[in-house]
């Protein structure tokens, strides 16, 4: 490692106590990386009365390092809608930066790239909303939270993978329409009773985790406890020891505390909660999401410096997908 020059031995020292938290997560020579980027990013968000939301898949940098507020989408979205900050920066994907924007219209919303995007967001368009309602008469469509701000300007309500069993419920039909994972879906419905009408889209992480990927950690970690997101396929889910959104799965973590851990779900999540929780094993196979991946030091750093990239909304179009998302917020 090249010896750290005087302005990035200033930096090390003024994060030494945030490295420690993440030591065991991020090798010395990337935290002189880092650390430069976080002195200026720590400085930039007082300087721009600025807050930063970060999803659980953030980088540990990001998430321990940057972040004033972790959480899964739902409760991004809920802290976004109070957040009393001039700015707010999305280290997320641009649905979730369009969720906060909707919800809180009059601040500056960042998306420090505008690249990341959403398998499940890309698959579906407004247009295919207008379709299926025409194909279905009379039965209400929910959609999850991973779609675009025209996606739910269509819908009669939002979930999050948080909150999808009891959002379905909580409409008292026989059946909704469920877009666009077909593998949430068909989770939730074999929690319900209710006919849950599904759309073809997956999200191309969690779709790739089999059954018998499942099967050779178990045999390789005897005693291992599996924890899978709901956008895996069921029959992955079903093998399963819980099953729920990231902060979900984050607080089942540090209720039970196992041993020895394996999360079907984005990679960065197990570093960040390793770093939580030196006292459990984190099984991590390589699942990364190339689009919240999008999302690095420099680019929130650049988005500080330069207020790039604001999120917009047109007004017709937010005014009717805030009415979904705050009809999600109101049930859940
Ligand atoms: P959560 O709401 O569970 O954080 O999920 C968001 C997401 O994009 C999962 O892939
Ligand atoms: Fe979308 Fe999947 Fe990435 Fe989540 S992990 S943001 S659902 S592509």
């Amino acid at each position: 490692m090249a010896p750290a020059t005087s302005g990035t031995q200033t930096a090390l020292e003024a994060t030494a106590s945030l490295y420690a938290k993440v030591k065991d997560v991020i090798p010395p020579a990337e935290w002189t990386l880092f650390a430069d980027d976080i002195v200026a990013i720590q400085r930039l968000k007082k300087e721009r009365k600025a807050l930063i939301l970060a999803h659980n898949y953030q980088t540990p940098e990001i998430f321990h390092g940057v972040a004033d507020i972790t959480g899964d989408s739902l409760a991004l979205a809920r802290e976004a809608e109070r957040a009393q900050a001039d700015v707010i920066v999305m280290a997320g994907v641009r649905f979730m930066a369009e969720t906060a924007k909707i919800l809180n219209p009059t601040r500056t919303v960042l998306m420090p790239d505008l690249r990341a995007g959403c398998s499940l967001a890309d698959s579906i368009t407004a247009e295919d909303v207008r379709t299926l309602r025409a194909q279905h008469p009379g039965v209400p469509i929910v959609a999850y939270v991973n779609t675009s701000a025209e996606v739910k300007a269509e819908v009669d309500i939002c979930c999050t993978s948080g909150n999808a069993q009891k959002i379905v419920e909580s409409l008292g039909v026989p059946s909704v329409i469920m877009v666009p994972d077909k593998y949430l879906a068909r989770n939730v419905a074999a929690q319900t009773s209710v006919t849950v009408i599904p759309w073809e889209g997956a999200c191309e992480v969690h779709e790739r985790f089999t059954p018998d990927d499942v099967a050779t950690w178990r045999e390789s970690y005897p005693g291992l406890s599996v924890l899978a997101h709901p956008e895996c396929p069921p029959e992955v889910v079903a093998l399963a020891d819980y099953a729920g959104s990231t902060a979900q799965m984050s607080a089942w973590i540090a209720a039970h505390r196992p041993a020895r851990t394996l999360l079907l779900t984005e990679c960065s999540m197990s570093a960040n909660l390793a770093a939580d929780y030196p006292d459990v094993a984190f099984v991590r196979p390589c699942a990364l999401c190339p689009h919240m991946k999008r999302i690095t030091l420099k680019g929130i750093r650049k988005a500080l410096e330069t207020l790039t990239h604001p999120v917009t909304v047109p007004d017709a179009i937010a005014a009717r997908a805030r009415h979904a998302i705050e009809r999600m917020l109101a049930v859940a």
